[in-house]
């Protein structure tokens, strides 16, 4: 994979906070890379400093074949030499300008030919499916349209990757999903790499090809969407994508498969064999509500439906299991009452130490 970006060693300090603290990563060629995180953990900072708008204490970056920015050469670049196109949350386009106007906005900054801009205007149009709209200003556009814009003009000047800053979030539900198919269907027809920050882990997982999960400033995980949610590297992806259960139980013989649990309340349970399977003794199984099968009584854990609720494409319960609710997610054909007892099977968990708080859950692999 030859990188766009490569971002080695990266530490930014605000006095007593490290907002980045040794982040490396590469984003390849035609890639859709995002950076995830809670509020805080340093994604917008670590952006910042690839567009040049911020200084890093230490560490470097390249993009295509430039360095922008290596503390110790000395180098940094300003933003406008760095081949980049950016569009933050706040997006700004200019009320008072039409749109071919805001997305020619940065060509006339340096300069081009008239005809140029015209004919630059008219591709990045084209792509965005905005043709004929060119004279229309600000005011006249749904939400949807003027993100486009802001886009536009990231697009307009070419560059090598497009750094992206939570883009959508200020777009109602409906349309933040069509853009969000819109933009990797722009990624992939263009095939321009983005670098994408969100906190949103539905967002992350639907458009990337890797993704960063950040907290405090480190990368706990950097892999694929499936392995960040199939197999979370540190208990803080684990919590931090998707929901998940914990259910506090007993591991007796580790070489088992499939291994049987042993719960609090003497009922037992198979589990198909994780790729980390701790020591004998106390464990916590993690799983996902849609990896827990809802069956008759008598086959599987006996456990009572508490709620039940409807969420349109599926149904959603909160199960009673000894003195634990469990979520489970059923598919909506399945209808299950209130106060019913049922069995439940796990079709697909991890297994942590119980003291496994922050500790990796297995070597990234
Ligand atoms: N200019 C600044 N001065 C002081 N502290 C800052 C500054 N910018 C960011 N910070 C701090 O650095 C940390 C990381 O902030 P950053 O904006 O990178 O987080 P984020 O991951 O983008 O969060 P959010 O999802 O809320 O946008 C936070 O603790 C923040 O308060
Ligand atoms: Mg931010």
């Amino acid at each position: 994979m030859t990188a766009v970006v490569e971002v080695a060693g990266l530490h930014k300090r605000f006095g007593e906070v490290r907002a980045v603290d040794d982040v490396s990563f590469a984003v390849g060629a035609h890639e859709f890379f995002s950076l995830l995180g809670p509020s805080g953990c340093g994604k917008t900072t670590t952006l910042r400093c690839v567009a040049g708008l911020e200084s890093a204490d230490r560490g470097a970056i390249r993009i295509g074949d430039r360095i922008v920015f290596d503390r110790a050469g000395r180098v940094d670049l300003p933003p406008n030499q760095r081949a980049i196109g950016m569009v933050f949350q706040s997006y700004a386009v200019w009320p008072h300008m039409s749109v071919f106007d805001n997305i020619a906005y940065p060509l006339k900054v340096q300069g081009r030919a008239r005809a140029v801009i015209a004919d630059r205007v008219a591709r990045v149009l084209e792509i965005l499916g905005m043709r004929g709209l060119e004279r229309r200003m600000p005011g006249q556009l749904s939400g949807g349209q003027q993100q486009r814009v802001a886009l536009g003009r990231a697009l307009a000047l070419e560059p090598a990757v497009l750094l992206l800053d939570e883009p959508l979030s200020n777009l109602d539900a409906k349309l933040r999903e069509q853009m969000r198919a819109e933009l990797k269907l722009l990624q992939k027809d263009t095939g321009l790499p983005i670098l994408y920050v969100t906190h949103d882990q539905t967002e992350a997982l639907a458009m990337s090809d890797r993704i960063a999960v950040m907290s405090e400033g480190r990368i706990h995980q950097l892999a694929g969407p499936s392995d960040i949610y199939r197999r979370p590297a540190t208990q803080f992806v684990l919590d931090f994508i998707g929901t998940v259960n914990y259910v506090p139980c007993r591991l007796e013989d580790p070489t088992a498969d499939p291994l049987r649990l042993i719960l609090a309340d003497g009922q037992a349970c198979d589990l198909p064999r994780p790729s980390f399977v701790p020591a004998a003794g106390d464990v916590l199984l993690a799983v996902r509500p849609e990896d827990i099968a809802i069956g008759p009584d008598g086959r599987g854990l006996m456990a009572e439906v508490e709620l039940g609720s409807f969420l349109g494409h599926a149904n959603e319960y909160r199960v009673r299991l000894g003195d634990r609710v469990l979520r489970v997610v059923g598919d909506k054909q399945l209808n299950v009452a209130e106060g019913t007892t049922v069995g439940l099977t796990v079709r697909d968990g991890l297994l942590l130490e119980r003291d496994a708080l922050e500790r990796p859950l297995a070597r990234a692999s």
